[in-house]
Formats: structure tokens, C-alpha cells, sequence
């Protein structure tokens, strides 16, 4: 099939994370170099669709990228689906006419998503309005359906794990009990992994309901046991109260249902900045490198995925449905209970 001269547009969308560029360049690449197309970046996620503005890109301006934090395109939380008024009489066209608009004017042979869970559900409608779209499935969280594993993941993982490594000292240093809270949205994978990386006494998620009474006896049982400091990883989702950060509530239960001297960490934004870890950008390569396979196949309305080693693609419809949680009953949740984790339940 002749692909030469097709146009791709890109963006990407959401909060963003480290590998966004890596897999901008993995995608362009490759649709260059390998099949001849051309490549138009939209500027802040479907921000820059619905605004018109873009940039065509050059093979040498994706050059020194694959290392780089962020994203050069720029990214936004615009849903162009949600709330959107019905054309009124002066006739302005809503948000999705106009993308639609913007798409067929370009000529675009294709639209490549790059984003998390809204992102997808927002490519499948676009599809569903007709438009070539092909989605890549990026987020620190790890929760977006029908993949194994998010680009993003792995350098968030690594560095959550690095903060809960360096409490162990200074909660010793103290006899202290840490609480740290991470990102994850509605999920726990970054919870659960970090957790288990850095030696976690304690890991609260969202797919395990806590009791607060476990909580404390588990904690009084290791003082009891001599052991002077504990270390818990709370997943930001985990909070009963969503005006109060997951850290602060589960530090002031310990402090007053038990009594211990507890400190707690937020480790906020630093889990999304900063250079992808070596996994992270070849996962986001492979990915990118996928979508540009996928336009030349004419493979549309499709997300790539990971399954296994595998890397291969599943419907948009699919992918934007659900979300991806962490099964309780996992086989890692049962190892780790094995070793006398606790999850507060
Ligand atoms: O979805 C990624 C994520 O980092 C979540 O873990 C977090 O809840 C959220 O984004 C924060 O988003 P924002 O950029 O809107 O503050």
C-alpha cells in the first residue's frame, strides 16, 4: 500500500509523563524514515485540534528528544465531548465539529492520541464521528485498559520507590512512622509496586478497602515486636475524605488512635518530571514505532497495547471502556501478604 506523502496528525493529551516525547519521536520516525509520511503536532492535546494549531514537524526538530521530560507539544485536559452545547442559531460550530473541521481541512490521513484512559474515550468517539484515529496508551497510573503497562509507569515507579527508600533512614533515625502518599488517580499499581520495591510495612489502595482498626493493631503489633519505625504507602486514592490528602488522614489516625510519632509526604509532581527511565523510553519507541505500523496498515480505530511481551493493538471502543485496577486477589498482593505486608484489611 502506498503511504507515501500521508499526513499524520499528533498529539497529547492529559497529565502528562516521562516517554511523551520519546514516543512522538518513535511515531514520527518511523512514519518518516520508513514510510514516507508527514507529521503535524497539535499543540496542547485536543486544546490545539480544536483551535487549529499545529506545527508540522521535521525529522531533525524529533532529534535529542527521546530523553527529554514533558512533552513538545504541550498537553491539556480538554474534553471536547463534555458539556458541549448544541450549535446555536449564529451557528458556531461545537467542539467536535470543529476538530472534525480542522481534520478534513488539513487533509489528515490520521489522528495519533497519546494519553491515558480520557484521552482514549475521547479518540473512540472521535472515531465513532469518522475520523482515522489511533490511540497510545500513556500514564504514571498504569490504568488504562487492555494494556499490560503504560509508558510512564516505570520512571514514576522508580521514583516513588527511590523517596520510600530514603524514609526507611530517617524513620529509623526517629522511631518514627512515615506515611507516604503517591499518585495513581483511582488505581494503586504505583502504590502497590513502590510498595513492594522499597519495603512498605503497610500498603493502602483503592481496590483493598481498609479497616482503621487494622491499621492500628498491625501498627502497635510491630512496636510491640520492637520494631521502631514503620513505613506506609497510601495511594492518593485511598482518602475518605476527598478534601483531605490520603497522607494527612491515614498520619492523623495513627497519631490518634495509636500514639506513634508520625510524619507524612506527599510526594506530588515529582512522580511525573524529569527524564523516562531507559525502560519507559524504549516501551513509549515501541509504542510510537506501533502507530506508525498501524497508519500504514490502515489499522484505525484501534489503541496499541502491550499484552505480555507482545506488542499489539485493541479496539478504541475496548480501551476507552474501563478502567485498569489492581485485582485484590493478584498473585503479587498474595506474595507480599505472604511476607507479612499489611493492607489494612
Ligand atoms: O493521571 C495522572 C495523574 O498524575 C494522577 O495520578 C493524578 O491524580 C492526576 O494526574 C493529577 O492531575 P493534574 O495534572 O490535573 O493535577
Amino acid at each position: 500500500m502506498n503511504t507515501r506523502g500521508m499526513k499524520v496528525g499528533i498529539l497529547t493529551a492529559g497529565g502528562d509523563c516521562p516517554g511523551l516525547n520519546a514516543a512522538i519521536r518513535g511515531v514520527g520516525k518511523t512514519a518518516m524514515l520508513e514510510y514516507g509520511m508527514r507529521l503535524f503536532g497539535f499543540s496542547s492535546g485536543y486544546s490545539g485540534l480544536i483551535k487549529n494549531e499545529f506545527r508540522e514537524l521535521t525529522e531533525n526538530q524529533l532529534s535529542g528528544i527521546l530523553t527529554l521530560g514533558g512533552t513538545i507539544l504541550g498537553s491539556s485536559r480538554e474534553k471536547p465531548f463534555k458539556k458541549n452545547k448544541p450549535k446555536n442559531e449564529s451557528g458556531v460550530l461545537t467542539k467536535p465539529e470543529r476538530i472534525k473541521k480542522n481534520y478534513k481541512n488539513l487533509e489528515l490521513d490520521c489522528l495519533v492520541c497519546i494519553g491515558g484512559n480520557g484521552t482514549q474515550k475521547t479518540a473512540n468517539l472521535l472515531a465513532e464521528e469518522g475520523l482515522n484515529v489511533i490511540g497510545i496508551p500513556k500514564t504514571i497510573d498504569n490504568d488504562v485498559w487492555g494494556t499490560d503497562i503504560s509508558f510512564g509507569f516505570d520512571s514514576a515507579l522508580n521514583i516513588a520507590t527511590e523517596a520510600i527508600d530514603r524514609l526507611h533512614s530517617t524513620a529509623n533515625s526517629h522511631n518514627r512512622t512515615m506515611v507516604i502518599e503517591v499518585m495513581g488517580h483511582h488505581a494503586g499499581w504505583l502504590a502497590l509496586y513502590s510498595g513492594l520495591a522499597a519495603g512498605g510495612d503497610l500498603i493502602l489502595i483503592p481496590e483493598i478497602p481498609f479497616r482503621e482498626e487494622v491499621i492500628i493493631s498491625y501498627l502497635t503489633k510491630r512496636h510491640a515486636m520492637k520494631k521502631n519505625y514503620s513505613i506506609v504507602v497510601v495511594a492518593e486514592g485511598i482518602s475518605p475524605d476527598k478534601e483531605v490528602p490520603a497522607a494527612k488522614y491515614v498520619g492523623d489516625l495513627i497519631t490518634k488512635e495509636a500514639g506513634f510519632e508520625t510524619r507524612d509526604t506527599i510526594l506530588g509532581y515529582l512522580q511525573r518530571g524529569g527524564t523516562p527511565t531507559p525502560y519507559d523510553r524504549i516501551l513509549a519507541t515501541r509504542f510510537g514505532a506501533k502507530a506508525a505500523e498501524m497508519i500504514a496498515k490502515r489499522e484505525f480505530g484501534k489503541m496499541a497495547a502491550l499484552v505480555g511481551q507482545d506488542m499489539t493493538c485493541i479496539p478504541l471502543s475496548e480501551a476507552g471502556s474501563q478502567t485498569r485496577l489492581v485485582d485484590p486477589h493478584n498473585s503479587i498482593v498474595q506474595k507480599a501478604r505472604h511476607l507479612g505486608t499489611s493492607f489494612g484489611d
